[in-house]
Order: C-alpha cells, then structure tokens, then sequence
C-alpha cells in the first residue's frame, strides 16, 4: 500500500469532517447554549488532522534524505 497517499486521503477527509463540526458549532450556538459534546466535536479531528498533517510536513525530508542515500544512480 503507499502510505503516503493513504494518509494524504485521510487528512483531506478529516479537513472535511473538521469543517463540518466547526460549522455545527456556529448552528448550534445561534440556536442557544451548544451541549458540551458539541463545542467539543472538532477535538478529535483535529487532533488526527494534526498528525496526518505533521506526517506529510516531513515526507519531503526524509524522501529527500532517502534518495540522497542513493545518489549516483
Ligand atoms: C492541525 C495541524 C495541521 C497540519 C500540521 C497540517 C499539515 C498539512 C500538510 C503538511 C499538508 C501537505 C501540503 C503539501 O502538499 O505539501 C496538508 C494538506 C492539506 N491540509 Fe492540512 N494540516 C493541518 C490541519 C488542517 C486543517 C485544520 C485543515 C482543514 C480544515 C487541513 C486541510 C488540508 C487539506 C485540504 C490539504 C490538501 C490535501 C490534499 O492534497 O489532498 N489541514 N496539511
């Protein structure tokens, strides 16, 4: 499987998730006071969005340090 592109899916479906419970938070507070779960929903996308996104921050690094590991082919 290639990793790289997996995680990439992730974090862009997770951006979407995030998005979507964000907005929640703006509907449910225009409505009155949100419930706890509510306020607190974009937490854990957030949270992987971090680290899919901190995994992609340092793919270039490490390919880079990879492929000059290989240099003369
Ligand atoms: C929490 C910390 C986050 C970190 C460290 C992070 C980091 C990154 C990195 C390094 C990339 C790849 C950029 C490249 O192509 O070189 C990326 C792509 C992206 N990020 Fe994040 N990100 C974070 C949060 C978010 C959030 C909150 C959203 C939106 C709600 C988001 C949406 C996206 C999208 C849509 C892409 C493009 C994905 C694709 O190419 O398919 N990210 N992010």
């Amino acid at each position: 499987m290639n990793w790289s592109k997996y995680i990439r899916q992730v974090h862009r479906w997770l951006s979407i998730i995030f998005t979507v419970t964000v907005i929640a938070n703006f509907v449910a507070m225009g409505v009155g006071t949100p419930p706890p779960w509510v306020v607190y929903s974009p937490l854990p996308p957030l949270f992987l969005l971090l680290f899919t996104g901190l995994y992609m921050f340092a793919l270039p690094y490490t390919a880079a340090r990879r492929s000059a590991a290989s240099i003369g082919e």
